[in-house]
């Protein structure tokens, strides 16, 4: 068991005995190395409604508290309590660190990526990716069964004009790539806005697409095909598991659309408006008052966005029996997914029992502080960025011998990007900047990775077996043993608030006490047990940052 839970524990333990009242210490990491590891302001806190000084209070506290060989229990300032862990209790944090699973026999369905057919994948989908990737490793590890599900974007009207394009340009499907094929889409766009026998002829397209016409199906299926063998490819770059296993289309739920609404129609829940059929919920209305509705099935008889999205809900729930539901989607769409799950509730598809959670992200921004655009105005695709983020690490490891140049190169530029992305609140939006994504100090990848690869190089030198850390004199020592045995603390927070920014965090204070250890604690030099106990120190360390990379989806190679 973790020490922090145990210490609060004997701390309410001591309210109760000395006032009889049951009150959480609250216990924060000191802010100095002088209070001890630990602090509470319990005392404080207590001191109008006991009507006693603080530090009167903090005395019985203290009296009263029986913190064993943990450690040691100090009053300060104006009555503050502060702890300091004996060095045995640091080490055994260390030595034996848990592995808590509160997500056990639980399963979590995370929706992410979600790239769209016949369009390249921009940093959005990046975004998407990197950040559904990180929590669902982390969701593992928290013991979850963990189902991907790439919500892919293969289905809608687009796809009845692109298909209608094609054979009036009597081109083959499977010839295009998808750079080609976002080109056939625009012309597909301008034909249909100039040309109403087109627009019909497209329209037509979409009911044949939509009822399973076979030759349509058959150029659509290659359109879907190319576009899927493009998206492996960047997943591949980019280090993710995602496969097309993990792909549930648009597509998908086509087939269940119909039920979707007659499910909703018997349960009262829609009104006709404007010949679309649509729910108004309580709750949901605009800036001038009027109700927002959600469109399930629009005047043209077609289902559009949120009618798939109720339908993949009710999957989510009925046959893949998810108890938790995920959503990595930016923020812009943060209303449809309230709503989306406020029907879903209200059509008993998404019982109380299930969460779903609208993992929302901001924007990716380009030098100028405006979303990130190419010189001319267009899309700034992923795999250019990809690529340029490789070949920056590349340039910086040209000196370097006796290193896999191309495989550190590969982990240092898209760990670089990846980082980035995950170190700073998801809900902020943040610049694109390679330059500082890829620098060497600082909150970044490679700072990071280079620690880990510093450790490996030490601990080979010191030809280490696997020991214990029995000594921690050094206040350096101790700080870092006690971050590293909140590993499992740092990680479950992820897993519970769905924000891999802590985790980041939580790895730069280990490499920054990492830094402060190595300035005031030789360890090479060292000798007999100081010696072998720094040694495990290092080896806990290496295996903390080892194992938090691995979780944001980063590679960690063992030299740099
Ligand atoms: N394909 C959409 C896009 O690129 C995102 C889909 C999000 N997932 C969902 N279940 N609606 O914007």
């Amino acid at each position: 068991m973790s020490v922090v839970p145990v210490l609060s524990a004997r701390l309410a333990a001591a309210s109760v005995a000395a006032f009889g009242l049951t009150v959480d210490p609250e216990l924060r990491a000191a802010t100095k190395p002088e209070f001890g590891h630990f602090q509470t302001s319990l005392a404080l806190r207590l001191a109008k409604q006991l009507e006693q000084s603080p530090r009167e209070i903090a005395e019985q506290l203290v009296a009263h508290a029986d913190l064993g060989d943990l450690g040691r229990l100090e009053i300060a300032g104006p009555g503050f309590v502060n702890v300091t862990l004996l060095p045995g209790t640091l080490a055994d944090g260390v030595n034996n660190p848990i592995h808590g699973r509160p997500g056990a026999g639980k399963r979590v369905v995370v929706d992410y990526s979600q790239p769209n057919v016949a369009k390249q994948m921009h940093v959005g989908h990046l975004r998407s990716t990197v950040i559904g990737d990180a929590l669902c490793n982390v969701l593992a590890y928290a013991g979850y069964v963990v189902v991907r599900q790439n919500h892919v974007g293969d289905w809608g009207t687009q796809f009845g004009m692109m298909v209608e394009q094609l054979l009036a340009e009597g081109i083959p499907a499977e010839r295009l790539d998808l750079e080609e094929m976002q080109q056939l889409y625009q012309r597909s766009r301008r034909h249909f806005d100039s040309d109403p026998a087109f627009a019909d002829l497209s329209r037509r397209r979409v009911v044949l697409l939509q009822s399973g016409d076979f030759e349509t199906r058959g150029i659509w299926q290659q359109l879907v095909d190319i576009s899927l063998a493009e998206f492996d490819r960047v997943y591949a770059m980019l280090g993710s598991p995602l496969t097309q296993a993990d792909v549930v289309g648009e597509s998908a739920y086509n087939a269940d659309l119909p039920a979707i609404v007659d499910e909703l129609q018997a349960a009262g829940l829609l009104t006709e408006s404007n010949g679309a059929q649509c729910a108004f919920l309580p709750g949901f209305t605009g800036r001038d008052g009027s109700p927002l509705p959600v469109i399930v099935r629009k005047s043209d008889g077609g289902f559009g966005y949120s009618a798939t999205d109720l339908a993949a809900v009710r999957h989510r729930v009925r046959d893949l029996h998810a108890d938790r539901t995920v959503y990595v989607v930016d923020h812009r769409q943060t209303l449809h997914f309230q709503q989306i799950f406020a029907l879903a509730r209200a059509a008993n598809w998404l019982p109380e029992t299930t969460t779903a959670e609208h993992v929302a992200f901001g924007t990716v921004l380009g030098p100028d502080g405006r979303p990130f655009k190419t010189r001319d105005g267009g899309t700034v695709y992923l795999v250019s960025l990809l690529d340029a983020a490789v070949a920056r690490a590349a340039a910086l490891l040209a000196d370097r011998d006796g290193i896999d140049r191309d495989a550190v190169a590969a982990a240092v530029g898209i760990g670089a990007i990846k980082y980035a992305d995950l170190s700073s609140d998801r809900t902020n939006d943040y610049v694109f900047d390679l330059d500082r994504m890829v620098a060497m100090t600082g909150n970044t990848g490679p700072y990071l990775q280079y620690a880990h690869a510093r450790l490996t190089r030490l601990l080979a030198k010191a030809g280490t077996s696997d020991s214990k850390v029995t000594t921690l004199d050094d206040p350096a020592e101790q700080r870092l043993a006690l971050l590293l045995a909140g590993f499992d603390a740092a990680v479950l927070q992820v897993a519970e608030t769905l924000q891999p920014h802590r985790l980041c965090t939580y790895l730069y204070d280990v490499a920054t006490a990492l830094s402060a250890f190595y300035e005031s604690c030789p360890v090479l030099t060292s000798e007999g047990e100081t010696r072998t106990s720094r040694l495990a120190l290092c080896g806990a360390t290496r295996a903390v940052l080892h194992d938090g990379l691995t979780l944001l989806g980063m590679t960690a190679p063992d030299a740099m």
